[in-house]
């Protein structure tokens, strides 16, 4: 078992291993004592693996009942929010009693946000079943439903007592949602660790999954734990995703999140090249590695569609924006760009 400490306001840590789904009850036994537990999943998650956590819940003590939310972002709502704590007040739960997530990121955002306000807050695990929510979205707290007008615009912090990441359940994820994830691992060698995205270079049609994964939520965690809050540093986490925001915007959200975030990299890089402030080869050996993920690196979207997507963005403030920007692989920071600096950004990274 790899174990990760995430030394935050609520510490708690991040247990990756194959095939550790079976061991979740008599682990979790060393943090709460048996009470009621609520799994929530989505209607994909939970057939393939809700027995298995259920059964392994049940044989440490603990009672459990599931509910499944439909799976994908559609059901990232306040109403499916609202049809989850009524579930838990049917159920009777008690503020000592527990929530877990299982699923990928809009399951893990929900349930989270359920945890979060449920009687002013339970605690909560998160078992991660996409690469993504295993890498990005199971560590640090942010939790969150959609509302019509944008996504994650109710939320709250509400950090987890475990992450539990069995590596397995990845087996079984489209080839396209895993291909989403890899986009989000390839951001944080970008960010921070040239030595792991030269491993993703050389191991790309044998990746280490349990090894990735902890790289990525290590470099996380050291992140999150500067700025818990998101009042700064935490934005670095945002490479690549300004631009691909607009791109998932102008698709009206049918590219893949992951998709997006891979175009949006190769933009911001190519941008940052044309201005001196990274090389053209950072820009190149980025492209490079996304192509070998199976990722896109040009937009379908023009320039017109691309800046009006941006500057109706909810990150533009006083007229200019932050932008995380490569010097080079390994060293990322925030640049702040004037609004109307945006196209010629945009254009210099390859939107025509
Ligand atoms: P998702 O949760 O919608 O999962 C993608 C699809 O994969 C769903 O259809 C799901 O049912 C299916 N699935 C999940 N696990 C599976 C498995 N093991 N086998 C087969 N199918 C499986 O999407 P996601 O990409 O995991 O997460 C995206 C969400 O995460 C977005 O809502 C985004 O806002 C959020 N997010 C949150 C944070 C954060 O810090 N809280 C960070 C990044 C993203
Ligand atoms: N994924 C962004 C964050 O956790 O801050």
């Amino acid at each position: 078992m790899t174990t990760i400490p995430v030394p935050v306001s609520h510490p708690y840590e991040v247990c990756i291993q194959s095939g550790c789904l079976a061991g979740l009850g008599e682990h979790l036994l060393t943090l709460h004592r048996p009470c009621a537990v609520a799994v929530i999943s989505d209607d994909t998650v939970l057939p393939l693996y809700g027995a298995a956590v259920e059964e392994s819940l049940r044989s440490a003590g603990f009672s459990v009942v599931s509910y499944a939310i439909p799976s994908g972002e559609s059901a990232k709502t306040l109403q499916t929010y609202g049809e989850v704590l009524t579930f838990l007040a049917e159920n009777h739960l008690s503020r000592t009693d527990l929530l877990v997530a299982l699923g990928g990121g809009v399951v893990g955002d929900l349930a989270g946000f359920a945890a979060a306000t449920y009687r002013r807050g339970i605690d909560y695990v998160q078992i991660p079943t996409t690469l993504l929510s295993a890498v990005d979205s199971s560590v640090g707290g942010k939790t969150a439903v959609d509302l019509t007008v944008g996504k994650n615009l109710v939320g709250a912090f509400h950090q987890p007592i475990l992450v539990w990441c069995d590596v397995d359940t990845l087996q079984t994820l489209p080839e396209a949602i895993y291909r989403d994830g890899c986009a989000e691992v390839i951001k944080y060698g970008l960010l921070g660790d040239a030595d792991f995205f030269a491993y993703l270079r050389d191991h790309h049609e044998s990746p280490d999954l349990t090894k990735i994964i902890a790289r990525c939520v290590a470099m996380k965690r050291d992140i999150v734990c500067e700025d818990e809050f998101d009042r700064g540093l935490r934005q670095l986490l945002n490479l690549g995703h300004t631009f691909g925001h607009a791109i998932e915007s102008c698709s009206h959200y049918s590219l893949g999140h992951g998709h997006c975030v891979a175009m949006g990299m190769a933009m911001i890089c190519r941008a940052a090249a044309v201005r001196g402030l990274c090389s053209a080869e950072t820009a190149a050996a980025v492209e490079s590695l996304l192509t070998a993920y199976g990722l896109p690196i040009e937009s379908p979207y023009g320039l017109e569609a691309l800046s009006a997507a941006v500057l109706s963005d909810k990150k533009i403030m006083g007229g200019s924006l932050a932008l995380i920007v490569p010097r080079a692989v390994g060293q990322c920071g925030l640049h702040t760009v004037p609004a109307t600096e945006l196209r010629d950004w945009l254009r210099d990274g390859g939107a025509l």
